[in-house]
C-alpha cells in the first residue's frame, strides 16, 4: 500500500486570544494536509497560548519586549520555526509587523488572515471603519503576506453582509465566525498544493460559485 502523503508542518503565530489557531486546530483533527507542530506568541499572556497547550501542541514564547530590535526578535523566531522544521507559517492575530527580509525567507509560505474584504480596508479598525463607510458588504481574507502590510496573494475570501442594525460588536462576530471557516479551508488548499501562487495570483484548483452567483444587500423584493 502507498504511503500516505507526508502532512506540511505548519507553525501559528498568534498574539492575543487565538481563536483562529482554535479552528486551525480543530480543522487539523481530521484528515488535513498539515499538521500544527507549533505556536509561538510574541506576547507571554496570550490567551491563544492555552488552545495550543490544551490540544497538545509545543508552544513557544519570543516575547517581542525582550529582543533590542526587530531583527533580533526575527533570529530567534527563525531558530525557532527552523528547531521545529516548520514548513508553512500562519499568522493569527499576531501583532507584529515583519520584516521584508523575514517575508521573503518564506515567500509564498506564510499566510494572513485579515477582517476585511482585501484590497478594502487595510490596517486596523476594520469593522469600525466599515460601518463609517456604509458599505453593504465585508468580509475576511486569507492572503500570502507581502512586506506591504495587509498585501499579497489572495487565497480565500468570505462575503459578509452588513445589517442596517450592526454596531461593531455584532459586525465583528459575523466577519469572525467567517474567519474560523476561511482559514482552515485556505491552509488546506495551501498544504495540499491546490492553491499555488503564479505571478501575484493565486490559482487554485477548488470548484468556483455559479457565474450567476449574487449577493445583494438590501435584498430586493
Ligand atoms: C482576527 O480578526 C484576525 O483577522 C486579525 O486579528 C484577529 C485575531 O483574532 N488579524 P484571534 O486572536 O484569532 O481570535
Amino acid at each position: 500500500m502507498a504511503e500516505p502523503a507526508a502532512k506540511r508542518r505548519v507553525a501559528v503565530l498568534i498574539s492575543g486570544r487565538g481563536s483562529n489557531l482554535a479552528a486551525l486546530i480543530a480543522a487539523s483533527a481530521g484528515g488535513a494536509s498539515s499538521q500544527l507542530v507549533l505556536v509561538i506568541s510574541d506576547r507571554p499572556d496570550a490567551a491563544g497560548l492555552a488552545h495550543a497547550q490544551a490540544a497538545g501542541i509545543a508552544t513557544a514564547v519570543i516575547d517581542g519586549q525582550a529582543y533590542p530590535s526587530r531583527s533580533t526578535f526575527e533570529e530567534a523566531l527563525q531558530t525557532a520555526l527552523e528547531g521545529a522544521a516548520v514548513e508553512l507559517i500562519c499568522l493569527a492575530g499576531f501583532m507584529r509587523i515583519l520584516s521584508a527580509a523575514f517575508v521573503a525567507r518564506w515567500q509564498d509560505r506564510l499566510l494572513n488572515i485579515h477582517p476585511s474584504l482585501l484590497p478594502a480596508l487595510r490596517g486596523l479598525d476594520t469593522h469600525e471603519r466599515a460601518l463609517a463607510a456604509g458599505v453593504r458588504f465585508t468580509g475576511c481574507t486569507v492572503h500570502m503576506v507581502r512586506a506591504a502590510v495587509d498585501h499579497g496573494p489572495i487565497i480565500v475570501q468570505a462575503v459578509v453582509p452588513v445589517r442596517a442594525d450592526d454596531d461593531q460588536g455584532s459586525l465583528a462576530a459575523r466577519v469572525l465566525a467567517a474567519e474560523h471557516r476561511c482559514y482552515p479551508l485556505a491552509l488546506e488548499l495551501v498544504a495540499s498544493g491546490r492553491a499555488v501562487v503564479r505571478g501575484e495570483r493565486v490559482m487554485i484548483d477548488a470548484p468556483g460559485p455559479p457565474a450567476d452567483w449574487l449577493m445583494i444587500n438590501p435584498p430586493p423584493g
